[in-house]
């Protein structure tokens, strides 16, 4: 492994091919244009490269071709409609077409969980790269953008060489990206750090030249982008150990959270004040419900199958720990819910009936209208099924959430959720429910009792109004 800070690295030819057509700026494809394609697509266009996003669903490249993003991610509404207008950035349903247009193929398709097991469904990584290989002419370079068990990368390579046609030089190399919903254009565009998996110098020539304009903005702006250069393995796993320490960076706080609770402690003084010392950190230290999305839940079980598969099992056997501190945190609250609407916890579960719940967020987090493996919204289905009467308000996931649970009430606005509420519940910390004051939220609910789902609220504040406050991991005042 090299750590290299790279500038002006013009392509090279690899030995035993020619060097693809529009080096040294390649033309670029993103297969799969879900949350992770389109970004990266209007992101690159951006930068000034020429790209073709492609997917198999013609709705969806039907409204990104129109300039309607299916997502809410902020800026990308702003990067999709100037680049569609400048004709740098395409979207197109057709292999073929990705396959004559594109030098640098990034694979961007979602590996979900398998529903028989933890497990990464690789059925869109084979599909995708198996449709665009059968129609290459020319020398490719498909790079892996996906979150993958170890060892795809591998398997990649032989599915492209395997159905590309004899005589086309096709290459694979894998590159793990590390963006943030809520900040992914922004994580794009100046990455902390770029990691190529490579396995000649063709394919780290023709990747760094497809992100040439990305090292040369940051030089603009003062700024470098560490590069490391590995084997296939090592950038396969640098992802998901990056979302394996993350994810337990937040079990630990919560488990933390648990501890105080029962010690009367208060784990948000005991998080910034471990968090001074450097070699912590204050990133990543928030107490609540646990942690969510489309990444860190499903990676971790992933990581824990892949390890097994390939007999390093017992080496993350901490992450099984992780998931079931991560799913306690989100029961806690169905308890302090039980403790301030002073209702028993019966054999059956916990019944609330009469009384209505206000449930302030849907998405995993904030900025985002995602509400995959949303702790928020798993609180939600808990307190729906003690009877009581739920609405739910977030500011951009409704929609999304009600598609996952139709048989509550949904607000258009946080007054319409608290009005005459006997429990209110932050579960997503969008700025709105923290910017909210207390007095004024207090008129209009039946009773002043809140549970701070995310530790967002000044609590001092709230209590002062009035409310009977329990935030996580947190003494009751
Ligand atoms: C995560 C990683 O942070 C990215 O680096 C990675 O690229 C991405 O997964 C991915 O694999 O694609 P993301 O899922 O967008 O990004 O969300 P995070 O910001 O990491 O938050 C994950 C969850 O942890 C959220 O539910 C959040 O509320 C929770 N969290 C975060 C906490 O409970 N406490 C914290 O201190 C921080």
């Amino acid at each position: 492994m090299t750590v290299q800070y790279p500038s002006t690295s013009p392509v090279q030819p690899h030995a035993t091919s020619t060097p693809p057509s529009g080096a040294p700026r390649p033309r670029l494809t993103f297969l799969g244009c879900g949350y992770l394609g389109s970004t990266y697509a209007a992101c690159f266009a951006e930068l000034g490269y020429e790209v073709l996003g492609m997917d198999v669903d013609a709705e969806r490249v039907a409204k990104l071709a129109a300039g309607q993003n299916p997502i809410h991610e902020p800026g990308l509404d702003e990067l999709l409609k100037h680049n569609l207008a400048s004709g740098r950035l395409r979207f197109t349903t057709s292999y073929a077409e990705a396959a004559e247009f594109g030098d640098v193929h990034f694979i961007c398709v979602g590996t979900p969980q398998r529903p028989d097991g933890m497990a990464a469904d690789l059925s869109y990584i084979e599909s995708s790269v198996t449709g665009l290989a059968a129609h290459l002419t020319r020398p490719a370079l498909i790079v892996g953008k996906s979150t993958v068990p170890v060892g795809t990368a591998n398997w990649v390579e032989e599915l492209a060489c395997k159905h590309a046609p004899d005589g086309v030089d096709v290459q694979v190399a894998w590159s793990p990206e590390f963006l943030r919903e809520g900040f992914a254009c922004e994580d794009v565009l100046r990455p902390d750090r770029i990691v190529f998996g490579v396995k000649s110098d063709w394919a780290r020539q023709l990747l760094y030249a497809a992100h040439k304009a990305l090292f040369e903005l940051a030089a603009t702006e003062d700024r470098e982008v560490p590069v490391v250069v590995t084997d296939f393995a090592t950038a396969e796993l640098v992802k998901v150990a990056a979302n394996a320490f993350l994810a337990t960076k937040i079990s630990f706080i919560n488990a933390m959270a648990e501890v105080c609770e029962a010690a009367g402690a208060d784990v948000t003084l005991l998080a910034k004040s471990i968090g001074y010392d450097s070699r912590i950190g204050n990133k990543f230290l928030r107490a609540g419900i646990g942690f969510g999305g489309g990444c860190l839940p499903k990676d971790i079980r992933a990581f824990q199958a892949r390890a097994q598969e390939i007999g390093a099992g017992e080496a993350l056997r901490f992450l099984h720990e992780v998931d079931l501190v991560n799913q306690r945190r989100r029961n806690r609250v169905l308890q302090m819910a039980a403790e301030l609407l002073n209702r028993p916890i019966g054999p059956a579960g916990p019944d609330f009936s009469g009384t209505k719940i206000a449930v302030l967020g849907a998405a995993f987090k904030p900025n985002t209208d995602d509400v995959r493996d949303s702790p928020g919204l798993a609180v939600a289905k808990a307190l729906a099924k003690t009877s009581a009467e739920i609405v739910i308000y977030d500011p951009e996931a409704a929609e999304k959430a009600r598609q996952e649970l139709p048989d509550v009430a949904y607000a258009t606005s946080l007054t319409e959720a608290v009005d005459g509420a006997d429990l209110t519940c932050v579960v997503t910390a969008w700025d709105e429910f923290r910017r909210a004051d207390p007095h004024a939220v207090g008129e209009l609910a039946k009773a002043r009792r809140i549970i701070d789902g995310m530790n967002c609220l000044d609590h001092a504040a709230w209590i002062a109004a009035g409310w009977d406050y329990r935030g996580m991991g947190r003494p009751i005042l």
